[in-house]
């Protein structure tokens, strides 16, 4: 046989070969790595850029229509009814000078001390606010509830009032000191809504009234901070569902909230737990020789973080289908 005829056959075989072992060797749906966002309250007092050296931190907001002037995607809120008119007025402004993809609704609308609205009547201001902005092309985030169980039902009753209703993500908030449980919250949510996700606030702080429960009250330590922050922190990494997070968080007055999860120091420079949050270091638990001695149950989350390490190769599923299509054109062709 004459070796013209052999080798484009040979050469095609090669090829195909390869082109399949590529695709097995790919890797397959990797971890997104700049989910993390700022929940920032300093306007300009605070040295922003200090957060986005390593490009985890892609996107901040401010609580407002107020963007700060900066290279980050900014995420303008609508805060509540006494905020229309402020957000009303600024936006249009804020839309065409900045880099915005998403707003998001109301915060903590079941809280009487924040945005304290029924779900019929944010309903009726989403429809009148906030899907106009849609039909602009933006993304819709949901009123962000908090942890308390009436945060949830809120939610259930607020999407039932908002029939028709372009809510493209849910958005919430997570205070407590367990890891563990912060993820099965996650988990809990995405199957009762099957939106993508966005913790737009969650700390290490433990609000339950001291007596109410086992715990209650006891705050968490720098290194059990360090440990929540990395658990959880790595758990939305990989959980696809979670598009976008931010903590409470980088600012220097924590307004209530326990300041071992302050981001940066009183001067408003970024410390360890910002390097930490930003992928510039690993989590460093302060060491035995620490003032901080532990003071609270170790929130590092159990077993089922394992669960959720990036994966690296196509799932198996998708493999056999890669096979099924290959193979026969790999037989017409050969
Ligand atoms: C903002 O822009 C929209 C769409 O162009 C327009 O309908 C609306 O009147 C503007 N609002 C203000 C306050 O200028
Ligand atoms: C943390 O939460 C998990 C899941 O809810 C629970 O099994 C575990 O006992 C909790 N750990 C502590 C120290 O409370
Ligand atoms: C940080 O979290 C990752 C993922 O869960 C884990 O593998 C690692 O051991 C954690 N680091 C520390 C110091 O706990």
């Amino acid at each position: 046989m004459p070796l013209y005829s052999i080798q484009p056959r040979a050469m095609r075989l090669a090829s195909l070969t390869a082109i399949i072992l590529a695709i097995f060797a790919l890797p397959g749906v990797r971890a997104q790595n700049n989910k993390a966002g700022l929940a920032w309250a300093n306007g300009d007092s605070v040295d922003m850029d200090q957060f986005t050296v390593t490009g985890k931190v892609s996107w901040y907001y401010s609580w407002s229509a107020w963007p700060v002037n900066n290279d980050l995607e900014f995420v303008p809120m609508l805060w509540g009814p006494g905020h229309i008119p402020e957000f009303q007025n600024n936006i249009n402004q804020t839309l065409a000078q900045h880099h915005v993809t998403s707003i998001l609704g109301m915060n903590e609308p079941e809280q009487s001390g924040q945005s304290n609205i029924s779900p019929g009547d944010a309903a009726q201001m989403w429809r009148t606010y906030l899907e106009p902005l849609r039909a602009r092309g933006l993304r819709l985030g949901s009123p962000a509830p908090s942890s308390a169980p009436s945060g949830k039902q809120w939610l259930y009753d607020f999407l039932g009032a908002c029939a028709g209703c372009n809510v493209d993500f849910i958005a919430f908030h997570w205070y407590d000191v367990n890891a563990t449980a912060f993820i099965q919250y996650a988990e809990d949510m995405h199957n009762a809504f099957q939106r993508p996700l966005w913790v737009t606030e969650w700390a290490c702080q433990n609000f339950r009234p001291p007596g109410t429960s086992p715990g209650a009250g006891i705050q968490c330590s720098d290194a059990d901070t360090v440990l929540f922050l990395n658990s959880t922190q790595a758990f939305m990494d990989s959980a696809p569902y979670i598009e976008r997070y931010s903590w409470f968080g980088a600012m220097r007055d924590l307004h209530g909230v326990n300041p071992a999860n302050a981001l940066m120091d009183g001067n408003g420079k970024i410390n360890s737990l910002g390097q930490q949050y930003m992928g510039a270091i690993p989590p460093r638990p302060p060491g035995p020789g620490s003032p901080d001695g532990p003071t609270a149950p170790t929130s590092n989350g159990g077993p089922r973080i394992m669960n959720y390490s990036p994966t690296n190769t196509i799932p198996a599923v998708w493999q056999v289908v890669l096979l099924l299509v290959a193979f026969p054109i790999l037989h017409k062709l050969c």
